[in-house]
């Protein structure tokens, strides 16, 4: 597991997103690495990413809503980082369709993906719980 509790932000639901977020790109990654042939996985493959792309978007509204909540100054700018992938991961998805499931593409797409959600979540997320901490507003379960 990838996951690190110095990625927790002590917000009950945005900490369980991310752990989601985690298990599920890394179960992603070995299904699209194990050795079955491309066609034995593809349907497990399109399966997970139909799941993440519908994640993605949740956590990073409910994620947003917590940053409202508690006046997170850089608010704005971490929304449009959040739209900003939402955006490579339908352009992918959508290129990923068009191409009838093309797995390089989607050997490309898994590793970014993970290196992405790693470092979001351990800078500009851990941002938010920096903030919340200096202006004693954390700890809200
Ligand atoms: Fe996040
Ligand atoms: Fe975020």
């Amino acid at each position: 597991m990838l996951w690190k509790d110095k990625y927790e932000l002590g917000v009950l639901l945005i900490d369980t997103q991310h752990k989601e977020l985690f298990k599920r790109v890394e179960a992603f990654l070995q299904t699209l690495r194990s050795s079955a042939s491309w066609d034995e996985k593809v349907q497990k493959v399109n399966e997970t990413l139909e799941f993440m792309k519908s994640y993605v978007v949740e956590h990073f509204h409910d994620e947003e809503v917590y940053q409202k909540s508690i006046g997170y100054p850089n608010y704005e700018e971490h929304k449009k980082i959040h739209k900003e992938m939402v955006d490579y991961v339908l352009q992918v998805s959508d290129e990923y369709e068009r191409s009838g499931f093309n797995e390089q593409l989607m050997q490309q797409f898994a590793g970014k993906l993970l290196a992405w959600l790693i470092n979001h979540v351990a800078s500009e997320d851990q941002r938010i719980a920096s903030y919340a901490i200096e202006k004693g507003v954390a700890g809200d379960e």
